[in-house]
């Protein structure tokens, strides 16, 4: 699944694994638990992630490699935030070839008007527990009641969510992640989807299609 910084591939990816029972790799949160471990990854990754730049493919391939050939992507997975650069397509297509599951693969397209985003990012919110996503706007009474997946009252900001940053991760996505469309478009599983739309409409129009694609190829 792919999209703009802010479209809303992290609050469709949870729900489609809470549907599908098949785990979420976001790497952009991997990538921020390796930072909050202190880990080595996260020790050479903070800095690019704070500036909103792009980690080096060969550090995220190697987190999704692993995560991939985890026990609980058996029966798949969801993909948040991988590939972002054609390196990382072909990489992935490599990857796919060698498990023997290039023909299952389903390409999810998140389009939205490019001005909706600052607000969509400035108004989010996460748990600071489970990373559960919600937007002031929407949910602001979790804050009281407790996250809606933990129950914790911990919240939290991602540090790259300010306005410079968010300018500067969309015009890295315009030049890297944009010539995606260009490389899926006409493979055989390619889903545009309108992500103006509201975030059950959305949901409703990508579990269409996967589960309509499913049934064909059953
Ligand atoms: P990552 O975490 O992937 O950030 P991103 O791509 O910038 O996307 P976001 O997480 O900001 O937005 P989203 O599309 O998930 O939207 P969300 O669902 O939260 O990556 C962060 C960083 O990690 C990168 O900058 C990079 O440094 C690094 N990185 C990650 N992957 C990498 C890779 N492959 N290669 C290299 N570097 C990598 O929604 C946003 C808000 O909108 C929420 O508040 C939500 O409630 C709300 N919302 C969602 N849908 C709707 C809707 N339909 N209507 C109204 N509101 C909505």
């Amino acid at each position: 699944m792919f999209g703009m910084p802010g479209v809303g591939k992290g609050t469709q990816g949870a729900l489609l694994s809470d549907y599908y029972e098949i785990p979420k790799l976001s790497t952009g949160e991997i990538l921020r638990h390796e930072i909050e471990n202190g880990t080595d990854v996260g020790i050479r990754v903070a800095q690019i992630m704070h500036e909103g730049g792009l980690v080096p493919d060969h550090v995220v391939e190697f987190i999704v490699r692993s995560r991939i050939y985890s026990e609980d992507c058996n029966r798949g997975f969801i993909l948040d935030g991988f590939p972002r650069t054609l390196n990382q397509a072909v990489y992935l297509d490599s990857l796919l070839i060698e498990k023997g599951w290039f023909n299952s693969i389903l390409i999810v397209y998140l389009r939205i008007d490019e001005v909706k985003l600052s607000s969509r990012i400035l108004g989010r919110f996460l748990c600071a527990s489970c990373g559960n996503i919600f937007h002031e706007n929407f949910n602001s009474s979790v804050k009281v009641s407790g996250c809606s997946r933990c129950g914790s009252l911990d919240f939290m900001h991602r540090d790259d969510d300010e306005k410079e940053k968010i300018r500067n991760r969309i015009k890295i996505y315009q030049e890297q992640t944009f010539p995606l469309i260009e490389f899926y478009k006409n493979r055989h599983g390619f889903l545009v989807v309108d992500a103006d739309a509201n975030i059950e409409v959305v949901f409703k129009n990508i579990t269409f299609f996967v589960n309509k694609h499913f049934d064909l190829c059953n």
